[in-house]
């Protein structure tokens, strides 16, 4: 083989590495490796995948963290915490593609339930509660009676579809704000471990 040959088929065979490479939660994210806890988040910018991290660290970091484009296999944890982002009072069609197609399998592990919305930068309500829980998640899930959060999210425009910035941005006096806080999210890790009798 041409030695050009040769370093073509090798940087192929790596690439198809790099391609085919399993799903795995973030790497190098501080977690125990037999980790029984899993976090299911769907996001847009990244605020749910924030919010997933400090929820997880709220835990001492016993939670693997999944996005859930990556379709992960959830099988073989115990403990599984649901959230997303909301667009138009939901949260992404893939979260709730995932969840109708493994219902079964989650309802008797699912022990919390998040949502991150901008609620037009005001406090969180009942409302929410009932909107993002009763009427969405806990359907999606099966689930209901488990810790459940609202959170206040954030807008990042260049992290956003030009098409949906561009939309947002036509709304009066609608800005960049940032109101997840880290605090908040370890706090509702703590009170899911809480709840659970070991
Ligand atoms: C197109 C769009 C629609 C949204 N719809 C809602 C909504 O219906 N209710 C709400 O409270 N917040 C809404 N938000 C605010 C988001 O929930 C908030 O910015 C959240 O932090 C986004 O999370 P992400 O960074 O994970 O995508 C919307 C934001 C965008 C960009």
């Amino acid at each position: 083989m041409e030695k050009r040959d040769f370093l073509k088929t090798s940087l192929a065979a790596i690439g198809m590495f790099f391609i085919s490479k399993p799903v795995w939660p973030l790497d190098f994210f501080p977690t125990t490796s037999d980790s029984e806890w899993a976090i299911l988040y769907s996001t847009w910018c990244g605020t749910s995948r924030d919010a997933s991290i400090w929820i997880s660290e709220g835990m001492d970091g016993i939670a693997n963290v999944f996005d859930v484009r990556e379709n992960p296999d959830l099988s073989k944890y115990k403990y599984i915490i649901v959230g997303g982002s909301i667009r138009s009072g939901e949260t992404s069609k893939e979260l709730q593609v995932y969840l109708t197609k493994h219902k079964e399998t989650l309802k008797g592990k699912v022990k919390g339930l998040f949502a991150v919305c901008g609620n037009m930068r005001q406090p969180i309500t009942s409302e929410q509660y009932t909107i993002f829980f009763d009427n969405h998640l806990a359907k999606l899930t099966g689930v209901t009676n488990v810790p459940s959060k609202v959170f206040l999210g954030r807008i990042t425009w260049g992290l956003m579809e030009p098409e949906t910035r561009k939309q947002m941005q036509s709304f009066p006096n609608m800005e960049e704000y940032d109101n997840l806080k880290r605090s908040d999210c370890m706090d509702f890790g703590r009170e899911i471990l809480k709840s659970i009798k070991f």
